[in-house]
């Protein structure tokens, strides 16, 4: 059986994936709006992506006898002011993640709770992914500066991304 204390700390990631989830799906919109369609399809699959973290730690809470209270979401941010600013929140959002993650970790060794050590142990790579995802870009846009070759180019790749398979990590 889960602790309390750890049953709540999970429940409250699974709101966490779920803010990540409408963060992305703000920054989509305002490529969206840029005509930006490729980074537009990326961030549409790293929301994707964050829903599906939420989903792994709601039905792992059920896996363990407990039940989820879902908490209200915070309305992202509709502007930033350059895609260059839109990925640097992005990794600032994922580096604060992966400190949630590590608390997660020492809470469930303290708690001695084995399966939510083992369960969280995904999620502890997924985020070195994660970071790493986001940063590459960032250094990319950094190299392209403003130039509208550059940003077009760029934006044709981003729409080659794939969901990641089963859809669940990547
Ligand atoms: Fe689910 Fe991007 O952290």
């Amino acid at each position: 059986m889960i602790s309390g204390k750890l049953r709540d700390a999970l429940n409250k990631q699974v709101n966490e994936e779920l803010q990540s989830y409408y963060i992305y799906l703000g920054i989509a919109a305002y490529f969206e709006e840029k005509n930006l369609n490729g980074f537009a399809h990326w961030m549409h699959l790293q929301a994707e992506e964050e829903r599906n973290h939420a989903m792994r730690i709601y039905n792992f809470l059920y896996d363990r006898g407990a039940r989820v209270n879902l908490l209200p979401l915070d309305a992202p941010p509709a502007e930033w002011a350059s895609p260059l600013a839109a990925f640097e929140e992005a990794l600032d959002h994922e580096r604060k993640i992966s400190g949630l993650i590590h608390h997660l970790v020492d809470l469930a060794v303290e708690e001695k709770d084995h399966p939510t050590q083992a369960f969280l142990q995904w999620f502890v790579n997924e985020q070195v992914e994660e970071e790493a995802a986001a940063d590459d870009i960032i250094q990319q846009l950094k190299l392209v500066g403003d130039a509208p070759t550059g940003i077009f180019l760029l934006d044709r790749e981003l729409a080659q991304r794939q969901p990641a398979a089963g859809g669940e990590s990547g």
